[in-house]
């Protein structure tokens, strides 16, 4: 009898958030059942050459602000669209593109979309149309992914057929864990969780992979102390790490969970937070590089499984797994199903229910929860990027940041937090040495490099960041010429940096308009500002050749301020609306016109 060996299927994704990356492993284990050998990788972790021989692939990718790819698949992005690809090179490829997207953006699934276009110019035979996954719909992006993928399955098992008397594994049967985890009960404390040697030279910038142990230097509050908001200018010492950056570029910062919330955990598991481990991948399951090899539990809780993020569909699906108890399990069938994405989204999503509350809601999984599956069940922990808030010739040898304090209530009775955020609001250098691990990434925003160039900024509340560094460092270069729009709530509460622009202002380096909201009983917003200095911003921007920015983090405000510009085009250029919009788009194709968003 001739043996077949089960047809591979490589599962690639470009995720953000981690939707895509959920996906991309839900139709992991959906392969999985049927019978596929099936590997799922961040696009940039794979080998991008080894392409033209992978016989199926599925590439499942977000897009991203104004129709960018994510940042875990850039390269492959670049290498992908290089010019001297040979037309033929992916003829042997058959694949499928998914897409999650949101519709109300206009560039709505743009990388899916010239992904699928591009992969058929190299030669690759698509089995299906690519699937445009859309947040905007009633019932969520699975409302187009799950169709699509039942016509995905349909067609590859088309081309690769199951062995006769072999059937698609039931939803009951638990897969195998993607790593094989040995406990070492004879090393106690193998590893030191504190920094390396500070005086150790880097060899390279610091990255992810190996990070900066950066010092936290202050962490002090700007905001009023009764003010809703809690917002910190926290300063970290970055003397020695090799960093260098500039206006507009961004630090990313990898946080932690609570220690509480680890305790809490590991009494629900009963796991002993200081017990050691290797792991073994499974089946090429990609090694995770930031887990050192000798890891303890409590390393691999605190610095790496995101416990306390909002599950996605996936984790109801292995979850139920493990339920000993039969209406836990139905339940969790049910969360995990098609038809409930709907209770899905009201029980978790919407209210921001964490895992780790999921986990105390269902206490008859946790007896029969193997600690091997905790790296199949929780994503990584991902870091977060702050606009950075300071310039390197005004404090040399430190990054600054300026950081609202993410907490909100919904219907659970605790607030919610940002794990970042509450974190590392909730450090005291003061206290002891508080150390962050952080690099930095090369921003969206680009400042004029002539020394004449007015710049106009509009940041209000935290969007301020990235203009505070400009601000810095265009002064100490001499420049003057910077307008700074700058919106808060009240001039008593949450006016912050407002000694820092007073000093410039008298010294005649910065020209301040200020909008606050709530100070009178109607709305005043940056726009208005915008387009009550309609005259001086058109004169700059038409006769001094001003670049114009906008950043922040409202979620209507680029859109309101972008109108404010564009009826002062018409006002003062007497552009018509259609005129006043190719001027925009002019501006923005010579860099003149910038934005940087963040929710
Ligand atoms: P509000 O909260 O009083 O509505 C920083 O958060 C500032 O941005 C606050 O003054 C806030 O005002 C304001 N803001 C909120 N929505 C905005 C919008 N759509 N356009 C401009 N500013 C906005």
């Amino acid at each position: 009898m001739l043996l077949m060996a089960a047809p591979t299927l490589l599962v690639l994704f470009g995720s953000q958030t981690g939707t895509a990356q959920d996906t991309a492993e839900r139709i992991g284990r959906q392969a999985q059942r049927r019978r596929f050998h099936v590997r799922v990788e961040a696009l940039d972790s794979y080998n991008v050459v080894s392409l033209i021989s992978e016989p199926l692939v599925v590439f499942v990718c977000s897009t991203t602000g104004q129709g960018d790819p994510p940042d875990n698949m850039k390269s492959f992005w670049r290498f992908l669209f290089r010019k001297s690809l040979p037309a033929g090179s992916l003829c042997r490829l058959d694949c499928a593109v998914l897409g999650l997207g949101d519709s109300s953006y206009p560039r709505f699934n743009f990388v899916a979309k010239k992904l699928h276009k591009r992969l058929i110019q190299l030669g690759a035979n698509p089995l299906l149309p690519v699937g445009l996954g859309d947040e905007q719909h009633d019932l969520g992006q699975d409302a187009v992914i799950d169709p699509w993928l039942s016509a995905f399955w349909e067609r590859s098992l088309e081309l690769y057929p199951l062995p006769v008397g072999v059937s698609v594994l039931s939803e009951d049967v638990l897969l195998p864990s993607r790593y094989e985890l040995h406990f070492l009960d004879d090393v106690t404390n193998g590893l030191s969780l504190e920094p390396p040697d500070r005086d150790t030279p880097l060899s390279a910038p610091p990255s992810q992979l190996h990070p900066f142990l950066a010092r936290m230097v202050s962490n002090q509050r700007v905001t009023h102390s009764s003010h809703f908001q809690d917002v910190r200018l926290i300063d970290f010492d970055i003397t020695g790490s090799q960093i260098q950056f500039s206006a507009g570029d961004v630090v990313m910062i990898q946080p932690q969970n609570s220690p509480e919330d680890v305790d809490q955990f590991c009494q629900l598991l009963h796991l002993d937070p200081d017990r050691f481990f290797t792991l073994t991948p499974r089946d090429n399951a990609p090694v995770p590089a930031r887990l050192p090899q000798t890891c303890s539990v409590r390393f691999l809780l605190e610095r790496f499984l995101d416990i306390s993020s909002v599950p996605k569909r996936s984790f109801f699906e292995l979850l139920g797994g493990f339920a000993t108890n039969e209406l836990e399990r139905e339940k969790l069938r049910e969360l995990s199903s098609a038809q409930g994405q709907e209770d899905l989204h009201s029980y978790c999503t919407r209210p921001r229910r964490t895992a780790l509350e999921v986990l105390s809601d269902f206490p008859h999984t946790t007896t029969a929860l193997s600690i091997e599956y905790l790296l199949d069940l929780f994503p990584e922990i991902k870091p977060r990027s702050f606009s950075i808030a300071s310039s390197l010739q005004v404090h040399p040898g430190r990054i600054q940041i300026l950081l609202a304090v993410v907490m909100f209530k919904t219907r659970i009775h605790r607030p919610r937090r940002g794990l970042c955020s509450t974190w590392l609001a909730s450090q005291d250098p003061e206290q002891g040495v508080v150390r962050v691990p952080l690099w930095v990434k090369k921003g969206g925003l680009k400042f004029p490099t002539d020394q004449d160039t007015p710049v106009i900024m509009v940041g209000p509340g935290t969007g301020v960041a990235p203009f505070r560094a400009a601000i810095q460092e265009r002064v100490s270069q001499g420049r003057r010429g910077n307008y700074l729009f700058f919106g808060c709530r009240q001039e008593s509460m949450d006016f912050y940096c407002r000694s820092e622009w007073e000093e410039l202002v008298r010294a005649g380096s910065l020209t301040l308009f200020t909008a606050f909201s709530r100070d009178q009983e109607d709305k005043v917003y940056v726009q208005h500002r915008v387009r009550e200095h309609g005259r001086l911003l058109w004169d700059l921007i038409v006769n001094e050749k001003a670049h114009f920015y906008i950043a922040g983090n409202a979620k209507q405000m680029p859109a309101a301020v972008t109108d404010a510009l564009k009826s002062v085009f018409e006002s003062e250029g007497r552009l018509s609306a259609a005129e006043s919009e190719e001027l925009l788009a002019e501006l923005e194709r010579l860099g003149r016109f910038q934005s940087e968003t963040w929710s």
